[in-house]
């Protein structure tokens, strides 16, 4: 494998020669080369994305969350998780757990709260995930359901606090009913924290159950009730993704059969939904489900490519560790398959279905009766290639292309980008003509570089490719500049090739700081902050810049120049051409651009350069916007030389002359 230098930029590099064209030799390309995979992990939903601002708000946590092992939950691990049992001003009282007569059958576990007459109150604390952030003058919206259990008199009062108790806010719900009930409120904040906790309290005595206990900001993304983080959807709708594939990952097929996601499980009221272990690590409300995800995907202009499980669960299942095919894939039994694929068929009637058939009013009901428009469909994430895997796979295949043609499946090629479940993949995919397989890889930047040209001599006649997962993984796996780099020449190679390159996405793209599974993300975030890695930007301008046509360049040097990577495309919906240049070297490389080839332009460019002379730099907490693209308008003419900095991505977006 090549040597990549992590050495400071000294003078200059090899130069290079780059000519583009010439005129009509271009290609079609996917116009929806870039986009985004979203997975639960590293809290990215639950004390992330989805906007509740409470920890186990229904009380199902439970010890069993932790099953494959958690290094970062937040404490004990239980239904009680979150929640702190509090006496005011001399109150007395209990805190239990119970589960006769719940909510929703599906969300059996609530509070019972005993208050015994003492004069002063008691009540349940939340301090959210680590402290919930207020903002002063913002408005909070609370929820609960409730009932009295005995003796029916007497409100409930709801504070914000701050850490020291003094009051942010408060709302005073009216006296319970014996049966369960929704109560809302809303709360105006009157001072800022990033350290806040919410009280429910009670002072007149008897025993009150509840569940369900709910704030939301209202201000959530595009306003939406049961909504999503602001900043960070933004975040994610700033990067133009083209396509969002959800919920995962290793999220999808899950810790074991008892664990494989069910999209039904995560529609309908948040209250009915059957919330359960995360594969890791924690606990998943699926507040954030199935309606959210197209919703947001709709929002932000994204096609939305959802992936269900391959009617298997995860070869690494209670621990069984991969190395070549983890021994924990189980299959759905086969007497049982007719109704999981119903299951299947399902969820495109939910997406498709007009509003008056049964899941599309279901949809209606959630308040879209418009369909989603789906598309696409992921069935199985990265599998063992097993007969179990293949015998269930292609009859989920077979059953929706039999019910919806105009539906295009996703198939996998397994979780490595060679080796033994990478050949069988791609066996499976060319018997069964699959349209397209997902391919993963993490692998080191210089393995990026090394495979430049991997998509270059492929057999057109195969089924497309899905890059589903890939990141450049730096030294302790950190988001480097270097990495992404690497991560921009590779997409220069898969814009070359994006005629059979149909998506790509990287992996994994949130991650809350301080409880991560996983390194390197896209996009690390904490309680009010965003912080996007320089790989962001990379994913960024590949988005904003793409194209759906795409012409040869050839770059010649006196030597080698493995590090320089480059690519051009046009985009018809203005007609401008952008010529991307990548410069892995650490120095400056002098490269004479020819595009005249392809016909004229205004002269009017836009120059976005990306670059830094630290190789192993990183946008970290204390430093997040080290490195950002500068942008600029200039005029080229059609032949120009361009001094590309080290470790650079230049994207030069020549304006059509109309
Ligand atoms: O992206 C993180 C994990 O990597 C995904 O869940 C899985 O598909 C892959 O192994």
């Amino acid at each position: 494998m090549k040597e990549i230098s992590n050495k400071p930029a000294d003078l200059y590099s090899q130069s290079a020669t780059v000519n583009v064209g010439p005129l009509g030799s271009g290609w079609k390309i996917s116009p929806d080369l870039i986009g985004v995979f979203f997975e639960d992990i590293s809290y990215a939903a639950d004390g992330g994305l989805y906007a509740e601002l409470l920890q186990n708000r229904s009380f199902e946590y439970s010890q069993s969350d932790l099953r494959n092992g958690s290094a970062m939950s937040f404490g004990e691990w239980n239904a009680l998780t979150g929640w702190e049992f509090v006496e005011r001003d001399g109150g007395k009282g209990t805190f239990l757990i119970d589960t006769g007569n719940p909510v929703h059958l599906n969300n059996p576990h609530y509070a019972v709260l005993g208050i015994t007459p003492s004069g002063g109150s008691v009540g349940l604390c939340n301090k959210g995930f680590d402290g919930i952030p207020i903002q002063s003058g913002e408005t909070y919206d609370f929820s609960v359901f409730a009932r009295q259990l005995a003796w029916p008199e007497g409100p409930l009062t709801v504070r914000l606090e701050d850490e020291d108790g003094s009051l942010l806010g408060e709302a005073v719900l009216p006296v319970l009913t014996p049966s369960w009930k929704k109560y809302t409120a809303e709360i105006k904040a009157m001072a800022s924290t990033e350290q806040g906790r919410l009280l429910l309290l009670a002072s007149h005595p008897g025993r009150i159950a509840l569940d369900m206990i709910s704030l939301f900001p209202r201000k959530t993304f595009r306003n939406r009730p049961n909504g999503l983080r602001a900043d960070l959807a933004q975040a994610i709708a700033d990067l133009k993704p083209k396509f969002m594939r959800f919920p995962g990952g290793c999220l999808v097929h899950g810790d074991g059969m008892d664990n494989l996601y069910d999209w039904k499980n995560t529609i309908g009221p948040v209250e009915s939904r059957k919330s359960q272990r995360n594969i890791w690590g924690y606990h998943q409300t699926l507040g954030l489900g199935y309606f959210e995800y197209f919703q947001f995907c709709e929002d932000i202009g994204a096609k939305p490519l959802p992936v269900v499980p391959a009617g298997v669960s995860c070869q690494n299942s209670g621990g069984s560790v991969t190395g070549m095919g983890g021994k924990g894939q189980l299959g759905i039994p086969m007497e049982e398959m007719p109704g999981y694929i119903q299951d299947v068929l399902d969820l495109i009637e939910y997406a498709n279905g007009p509003a008056d058939s049964e899941w599309g009013s279901k949809r209606a009901a959630a308040g879209h009766p418009a369909p989603f428009n789906l598309e696409y469909l992921g069935v199985g994430n990265e599998e063992h290639m097993t007969p179990v895997f293949k015998e269930r796979f292609k009859m989920i295949y077979e059953a929706v292309k039999k019910a919806h043609p105009e539906i295009t499946v996703v198939g996998t090629a397994g979780p490595f980008h060679s080796g033994e479940d990478y050949v069988k993949g791609w066996d499976i995919a060319d018997e069964l003509k699959v349209p397209v397989i997902d391919e993963h890889y993490y692998e080191k930047p210089e393995w990026f570089w090394d495979n430049l040209n991997r998509y270059d001599s492929y057999d057109r006649r195969k089924s497309k490719v899905y890059v589903g997962e890939y990141a450049a993984h730096d030294i302790e796996r950190r988001n480097t500049l270097r990495s992404a780099i690497a991560e921009a020449a590779y997409l220069t190679g898969l814009e070359r090739n994006g005629d059979v390159i149909q998506f790509a996405s990287y992996a994994p793209l949130l991650a809350r700081k301080g409880h991560t599974n996983w390194n390197p993300n896209l996009i690390y975030f904490a309680k009010t902050e965003v912080f996007p890695a320089i790989n962001y930007h990379v994913q960024k301008l590949f988005s904003m810049n793409s194209g759906d046509t795409c012409f040869p360049v050839s770059a010649s040097s006196a030597e080698d120049a493995p590090d320089l990577a480059v690519s051009a495309v046009s985009d018809s919906s203005t007609g401008d051409m952008i010529i991307k240049i990548v410069n892995g070297a650490g120095a400056v490389r002098k490269i004479s651009v020819e595009i005249s080839g392809i016909g004229k332009f205004s002269g009017k460019a836009m120059k976005t350069v990306l670059a830094g002379d630290d190789p192993l730099v990183v946008n970290d907490h204390e430093s997040k916007t080290k490195i950002l693209p500068q942008a600029s308008s200039i005029s080229i003419g059609s032949s120009f030389v361009y001094d590309a900095p080290a470790y650079s991505l230049t994207i030069f977006r020549m304006e059509n002359p109309g």
